[in-house]
């Protein structure tokens, strides 16, 4: 199986994890959930970290085929239309984007111009679909149950898996989003793990973990299934669901959910600005 070279980009504000995966043969990359720096307090947007990717696929001189997200992220703004400018690249996210667009059309009171058809983004990705990166064949699966429309990029031996598994200290995401289902999270992960035991899995997110001091993304197929604490082989799918569901009781919302799940169902666009050219973000109050 071919392999990819894989560079992490971690953002400590989100701990998310951003990748830029390309084919060494041909250069060809993908840039895959990408962050664009944001500052609550100020509502102020800054492209420092997606400036740092752009600068790695100069430096290695990289031709962006694709610009991917694992979903409609709430922890973090995508930096995807700014990286589209400068580097290239086809949009790509799951279709089940459609259904996270109705939901938070509703939820933000969004009016018919926002369009709820995922139009925003160029390639709409369904299970079992098939794409290149250069001359390694990558193909993708619908893995939703954080969100309806989380899907895993399997690109050679190298799964990004978005929110679904987390390191297996960790465990796994959070299933109680609108649209989120502890036990369709339990089914995409096995999913997951039904991948040859050597494949390199990618997360988006770590938090460290009790012990340990150092923040880590990568994992396998084999390591996952032998030492997970949420999902290792014998955890049933009604214990996983009883664990999950209890621990989501006890998370509060993700700082950025607001910002984040407005513009990332978007596309990664600011909402439309106003006759002078200012952009607004709505807060609507007791909906999350
Ligand atoms: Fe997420």
């Amino acid at each position: 199986m071919t392999r990819p070279k894989v560079q992490g980009f971690f953002d400590v504000p989100s701990n998310t994890v951003s990748y830029v995966v390309s084919d060494p043969e041909t250069g060809a990359a993908a840039v895959i959930d990408s962050v664009l720096d944001y500052d609550s307090a100020a509502a102020r947007t800054d492209t420092a970290s997606a400036d740092k990717l752009i600068a790695h696929v100069k430096q290695e001189k990289l031709r962006v085929q694709w610009i991917l997200e694992t979903h409609v992220h709430a922890d973090h703004i995508s930096a995807a239309p700014y990286l589209q400018e400068k580097i290239g690249g086809v949009l790509g996210i799951g279709e089940k984007i459609m259904v996270v667009q109705e939901t938070f059309g509703k939820i933000f009171n969004e009016g018919t111009e926002f369009q709820r058809d995922g139009s925003q983004f160029d390639r709409l990705f369904r299970d079992g679909d098939r794409f290149k990166l250069g001359n390694i064949d990558a193909n993708v699966l619908h893995t939703p149950g954080h969100t309806p429309a989380c899907m895993t990029y399997v690109i050679g031996d190298a799964a990004f898996v978005g929110d679904t598994l987390f390191m297996p200290d960790f465990g796994t995401a959070r299933a109680d989003f609108p649209g989120g289902d502890a036990a369709t999270l339990y089914r995409s992960i096995r999913k997951v793990l039904s991948l040859p035991p050597q494949t390199r899995l990618f997360l988006c997110h770590d938090y460290k973990a009790p012990g340990r001091d150092t923040y880590a993304w990568e994992t396998t197929v084999a390591d996952e299934r032998a030492n997970n604490v949420h999902v290792k082989d014998g955890i049933s799918e009604a214990e996983f669901v009883a664990m999950r569901e209890a621990r989501d009781k006890t998370l509060g919302a993700p700082k950025l959910i607001l910002p984040s799940i407005q513009i990332n169902m978007r596309g990664g666009n600011m909402p439309p600005a106003d006759d002078e050219g200012n952009v607004f973000l709505k807060v609507p109050l007791n909906r999350i």
